[in-house]
């Protein structure tokens, strides 16, 4: 079966889970609109309410669950099971067992990928369907080559699979053109981040229309020494060089920090917060949420991808898919 009609969707076109920033409000406007919705990464107890959120707000289309693989834990994977989600996208982690368990509850197992071997893998673990991603994505990074250039790769790679390209999705166009390149849809987080369902600060979506440039760096590492892609605020001014690597004190502290992502349950973004300065070398991954104070946006991760700089306004979650939609 065509993974749009499995997944009940109108449009190729899928809003990137992206942690607290991607509540159910968010993926219900998009599932209802006919696009695929994703419910980003959150403690087990808000995932099990906003699966229910979105099933009651979006009758008849998908649910997606976004696993945030360094930090789920058993009761994630219950809780999907248990709701019935339709789709789970495993992010940077996974393994053939537990593809398996999700098919198994007949979820549709995406993995997202950004290298030739992370592709191999997935396939080796029974995925459904890949989200390749291009380096110049938002958030945390898979991907080290343009989407461009990487999507050609990943769909040779994935036999029969479906292929979807996150990174650089700004307009209807880009989808063509990913469609046009042999992608079976395209996963968009910055546009949904700038529309008024999701969870993000007011401040932090103006600072990402405002910017000029992204940075990819390591600073906001505490517990996830990963590389990710944001918009300069105080704390990249203080810390990173101008191509955004960080300085050797706050890299230093984040590698050795992993181990404290066993205590992340996710979705507690101002207690970690209230913790941070510009000026002091430790960052977590956490971003600001609307309510928490203006001012924090300078301490904190304000993850944008490229696209961002063709982005004009804050717009509703269905403006942004007729945007993204390829007509
Ligand atoms: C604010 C934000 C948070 C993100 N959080 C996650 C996440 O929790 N899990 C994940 O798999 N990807 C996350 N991403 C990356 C997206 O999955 C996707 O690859 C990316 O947004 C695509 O690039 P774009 O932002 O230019 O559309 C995040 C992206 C943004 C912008």
């Amino acid at each position: 079966m065509d993974v749009l009609d499995r997944l009940h969707m109108d449009v190729p076109v899928a809003q990137a889970g992206m942690g607290s920033m991607a509540p159910a409000e968010l993926a219900a406007a998009v599932a209802a609109a006919g696009g695929l919705g994703t419910i980003g990464f959150t403690g087990p107890h808000v995932l099990e309410a906003a699966i229910d959120r979105v099933h009651d707000s979006a009758p008849g289309r998908a649910v997606a669950v976004n696993l945030l693989m360094p930090f789920a834990k058993r009761r994630h994977v219950e809780v999907c099971v248990r709701r019935k989600v339709h789709a789970v996208v495993l992010a940077f982690g996974g393994d053939a067992m537990l593809v398996r368990e999700l098919q198994e509850a007949n979820i549709f197992v995406f993995v997202l990928v950004g290298t030739e071997q992370d592709c191999r893998r997935a396939v080796a673990w029974g995925a459904d369907g890949l989200i390749a991603q291009g380096v110049e994505a938002g958030g945390h990074l898979a991907g080290y080559e343009s989407g461009d250039q990487f999507l050609s790769r990943a769909i040779a790679s994935a036999g029969t699979r479906p292929v979807f390209r996150a990174g650089g999705i700004a307009t209807s166009g880009d989808t063509r053109a990913a469609l046009d390149a042999g992608a079976a849809g395209v996963v968009a987080g910055t546009r949904f981040l700038l529309t008024h369902e999701s969870a993000a600060h007011p401040a932090y979506q103006q600072r990402v229309l405002s910017s000029r440039k992204t940075l990819e760096t390591t600073l906001f590492g505490l517990s996830w020494p990963a590389r990710h892609r944001v918009v300069p605020n105080r704390a990249t001014d203080r810390w990173c060089d101008t191509t955004g690597k960080a300085s050797r004190l706050p890299s230093l502290l984040s590698a050795k920090s992993s181990p404290l992502a066993r205590f992340a349950a996710g979705g507690d973004e101002s207690g970690v917060l209230q913790w941070q300065r510009p000026g002091l070398p430790v960052f977590s991954p956490a971003a600001p949420v609307r309510g928490l104070p203006d001012e924090w946006i300078e301490r904190s991760a304000l993850y944008a991808g490229e696209s961002a700089l063709r982005m004009e306004r804050v717009v509703s979650a269905k403006e942004a898919l007729e945007q993204l939609s390829p007509g």
